[in-house]
C-alpha cells in the first residue's frame, strides 16, 4: 500500500518540470525564472495519466487517504488533517511554495535546501514571538484565526479537511516537521502569507515574517517522538532545528530564535577542527 502512495507520489512530482532560467540579453533588470507547470489534465487517461493524477490528489486531498479519518484504517498513515499542498503550495509548483516537482530523477539524493536565492537575511537579533503576536493579530488572526485552530471545510462531511489550515495545536504540524524551524518558517511566510502573496511582492517586512514565524513555532502543537534521534551527524543539523541535542554548546533558546550567526560560526569552527574521516 504505502508502495502504491509512493508511486503516484514520484509520478506527480515527476511531470512537473522545471523551465530554463529566461536570460535577458540587453535587458538590465532580471527576469524571473520560466515555471513551465504542464496542464496535469491535459494528460490522456491511460494507465500513466491515472497514476500522476492520483498523486496530484494525493498532495491536494492528504488527509482523505491517508489522514487519521481516512475511510480504510489500514490507510491512515499521516498524524493530522493536513494537505501536502497546505505547505507544498498549488500541489508543490509554486516557486518559493516548497516546490516538490522535478525530484523523481534526484529521488532519493534530492537537496531539502530548494528555494535558497531569496532567503530573509539572517536579521541580526534573536526572533521575538511577542511582537510577532501583534503581526499575528494584524496579518494572520482573519484567516488563521485567534486560536490557530484554522476552519475545517464543512464538506464533504465525513472528512472535509480544512479551508484554512492550523497554525498550532493538536491537529496541527508536529515539533519535528520543517515548518516548526524559524527559518523554514520564516522564509514560507514572507514568501506565501498572507494567502495569495506572490514572492516577488512579498507583503510582509523581513522583520514582521521574522517575528510572526517565531510567534507560531512557539505555540503548542503534536510532539514527534525519538526527535533525539534525528540528524545523527550533530554538526550538520540546520541551526534552527529547536530541539537537541547540539554538539554546538548553545543551547535550544537560541536554536529556536537565534541569533544565528554565534551558533553559524561556532559549527564551521568545529567542522574544521574535527578530524578527516
Ligand atoms: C506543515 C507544512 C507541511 C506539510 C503539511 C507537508 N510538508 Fe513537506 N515539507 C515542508 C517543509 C517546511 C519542507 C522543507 C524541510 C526542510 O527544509 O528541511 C518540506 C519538505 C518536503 C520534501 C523535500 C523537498 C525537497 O525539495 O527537498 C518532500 C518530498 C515533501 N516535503 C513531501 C511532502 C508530502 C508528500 C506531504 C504530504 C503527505 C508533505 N510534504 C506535507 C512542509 C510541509
Ligand atoms: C487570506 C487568508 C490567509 C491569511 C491572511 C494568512 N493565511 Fe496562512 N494560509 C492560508 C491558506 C488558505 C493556507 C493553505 C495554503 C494555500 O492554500 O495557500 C495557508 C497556509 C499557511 C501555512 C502553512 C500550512 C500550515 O498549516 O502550517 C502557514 C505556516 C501560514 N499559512 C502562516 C500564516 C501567517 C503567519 C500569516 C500572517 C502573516 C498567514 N498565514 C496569513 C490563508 C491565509
Amino acid at each position: 500500500m504505502r508502495r502504491t502512495i509512493l508511486a503516484a507520489f514520484l509520478a506527480v512530482c515527476a511531470v512537473i518540470i522545471p523551465g530554463g532560467t529566461a536570460v535577458a540579453q540587453d535587458a538590465p533588470a532580471p527576469r524571473p525564472p520560466v515555471w513551465t507547470v504542464p496542464q496535469i489534465s491535459a494528460l490522456p487517461n491511460d494507465q500513466y495519466g491515472k497514476l500522476v493524477r492520483q498523486g496530484r490528489d494525493l498532495i491536494d486531498a492528504t488527509y482523505a487517504h491517508i489522514g487519521p479519518l481516512a475511510a480504510d484504517p489500514a490507510k491512515r498513515f499521516a498524524g493530522n488533517n493536513l494537505a501536502c499542498s497546505d505547505c507544498h503550495l498549488r500541489a508543490g509548483t509554486k516557486m518559493f511554495g516548497l516546490p516538490i516537482f522535478g525530484l523523481f530523477g534526484k529521488y532519493p539524493l534530492y537537496s531539502a535546501r530548494s528555494g535558497a536565492e531569496i532567503t530573509i537575511r539572517d536579521l541580526d537579533r534573536a526572533a521575538d514571538p511577542e511582537r510577532g503576536r501583534q503581526v499575528y493579530a494584524r496579518s494572520c488572526a482573519t484567516c488563521h484565526n485567534a486560536e490557530g485552530s484554522g476552519f475545517r471545510r464543512s464538506f464533504p462531511r465525513a472528512n472535509p479537511g480544512y479551508a484554512i489550515p492550523p497554525l498550532w495545536g493538536s491537529d496541527s504540524f508536529n515539533d519535528g516537521a520543517g515548518m516548526s524551524r524559524l527559518i523554514t518558517a520564516a522564509n514560507f511566510i514572507r514568501a506565501n502569507m498572507p494567502a495569495g502573496t506572490d514572492y516577488l511582492a512579498p507583503q510582509l517586512s523581513d522583520a514582521d515574517a521574522w517575528d510572526v514565524a517565531a510567534f507560531v513555532v512557539s505555540q503548542p502543537r503534536p510532539h514527534k517522538a525519538d526527535l533525539a534521534k534525528d540528524f545523527p551527524d550533530r554538526l550538520d543539523k540546520p541551526v534552527d532545528v529547536p530541539y537537541g541535542p547540539y554538539a554546538d554548546g548553545f543551547g535550544e533558546q537560541q536554536h529556536k530564535y537565534g541569533p544565528f550567526a554565534p551558533i553559524r560560526e561556532a559549527v564551521t569552527r568545529l567542522k574544521a577542527e574535527r578530524p578527516a574521516r
